[in-house]
């Protein structure tokens, strides 16, 4: 019996998807023993000229076709945003129909009641393109790991943002080329400022910190800070002490509950991390029985993106035929969420000071009163002025950011130029 799939969206990942599952369903029969149907294909402009044909009809433009079509048995959404994906995905598993989605923003946002709808229904609701692309990150975290005490997630998980400095780091791009290009290889969002701002790291920070803390933590928690004010000095500096820069997600369970945070960070170039380039993500787990696992692959575009959306596809169509009645894989349990203010950091600041006896003990001064303890001063002289590259050591945000008021205020600080994160070194 074939299962009738329907699909909201028709662009970068549901246009390959609908491609793919015409054009490989002997394949796929042939190795799971299911027989995939596309039946029904929702898109906004139904002008607009697709790389696959379907039979009039098939194609239309309201999402909600695919909760009253009886044909439909599993509903696919790869349209993105919140609204209606929101409405349709919660229509359809109200409705007892399986749903797999792309949305890491609709997931994030409101995963607490579409987990709850699906437990209800006990229909699968699966989201592994949500997070890396093509990598399988979510199924490790939610079943293969499922017993883990996780400690931390470090991740590199936009791939348009990791293309970007990838290009200005070591091709000198500059920042608008570098996104100009990402755009034309479709890495990137709709509204790209999603990628630039860490807006969509954020949503993946918040699913991988629920996934592996077992607690939910709302976007609107989680600290964001974007690549667009990292400048090509910030990469020479970053060079110049041994680092590259990355967009990183990292949530990690703290003494005061579960953190999460995206901003830009130095990683040492012999961390796993810093050899990840171009649009490809890599999530790097620690967990206090397993120890370190690295996931790495492409993170974005339609195949990859794709082939994590099938493979949800199968399973979900695979359990809908067992009629087996299984209890949601993913549940999002009550615990702490604390502030960012709680994390443990460490900075690197480049300054712009004048170049006079006593002025290194007047800055080392700012980071002791605040209770910030300087790692290594890197300082290059140029008559009466000089840049100065400060590391610190691990301490409160709260303290760096009460270092850095300090220091603001001195008058032999021309500028700071830049504070931006060091991870990955201890
Ligand atoms: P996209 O290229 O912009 O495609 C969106 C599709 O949804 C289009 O076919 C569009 O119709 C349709 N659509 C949008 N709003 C609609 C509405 N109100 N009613 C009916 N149809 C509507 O997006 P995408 O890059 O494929 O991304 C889809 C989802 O996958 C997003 O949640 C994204 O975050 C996620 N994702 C994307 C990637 C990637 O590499 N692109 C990777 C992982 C996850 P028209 O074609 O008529 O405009
Ligand atoms: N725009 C996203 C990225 C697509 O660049 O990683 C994958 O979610």
């Amino acid at each position: 019996m074939a299962v009738g799939i329907g699909i909201a969206g028709a662009g970068t990942v549901g246009g390959t998807l609908v491609r793919r599952l015409m054009a490989d369903r002997a394949m796929v029969t042939a190795r799971t023993g299911l027989d995939l149907e596309v039946r029904r294909v929702v898109v906004r402009d139904l002008t607009k000229e697709r790389a696959f044909s379907l039979p009039p009809g098939m194609v239309t433009a309201d999402v909600m076709d695919l909760v009253t079509d009886d044909s439909v048995d599993l509903v696919v959404e790869v349209m993105g945003g919140l609204e209606p994906a929101g409405t349709l995905v919660l229509a359809a598993l109200q409705a007892g129909k399986p749903v797999v989605t792309a949305n890491k923003e609709l997931i994030a946002a409101r995963a607490p009641q579409l987990v709850a709808a699906a437990a209800a229904s006990r229909v699968p609701l699966l989201f592994e393109a949500a997070v890396g692309g093509g990598i399988p990150i979510i199924r490790p975290l939610a079943e293969t790991l499922a017993g883990e005490q996780m400690s931390r997630v470090m991740g590199i998980v936009n791939g348009t943002t990791n293309f970007i400095l990838s290009a200005m780091t070591e091709q000198g791009w500059s920042y608008r080329d570098a996104l100009a290009e990402a755009q034309r290889l479709e890495y990137a969002e709709a509204d790209p400022s999603a990628d630039v701002s860490g807006a969509d790291a954020v949503a993946k920070a918040a699913i991988l910190a629920g996934l592996a803390f077992g607690v939910w933590v709302d976007p609107a928690r989680v600290h964001r800070e974007g690549i667009e004010r990292i400048s090509g000095e910030d990469l020479a500096a970053a060079r110049r002490l041994g680092y590259v820069v990355k967009l990183l997600a990292v949530a990690e369970r703290t003494p005061a509950g579960v953190v999460a945070r995206v901003h830009p960070a130095m990683v040492p170039l012999d961390h796993p991390l810093a050899a990840i380039r171009g649009a490809t993500n890599a999530v790097f787990l620690s967990g206090a029985a397993v120890g370190e696992l690295l996931f790495a692959g492409p993170g974005a575009g339609g195949d990859p993106t794709a082939t994590a959306v099938l493979g949800d596809v199968i399973d979900a169509a695979r359990e809908l035929l067992s009629g087996s009645q299984v209890a949601p894989r993913i549940a999002f349990g009550v615990g702490e969420v604390a502030a960012f203010d709680e994390v443990e950091t460490r900075w690197c600041l480049r300054l712009e000071v004048e170049d006079s006896p006593g002025v290194l003990a007047r800055i080392a001064a700012a980071f002791g009163d605040a209770g910030v303890s300087l790692r290594s001063v890197w300082q290059d002289g140029r008559g009466d002025r000089a840049t100065l590259l400060l590391v610190t050591h691990r301490a409160p945000e709260r303290a760096q950011r009460a270092a850095l008021a300090g220091l603001v205020v001195l008058d032999v600080v021309v500028e700071v130029a830049s504070t931006i994160r060091v991870e990955g070194d201890g």
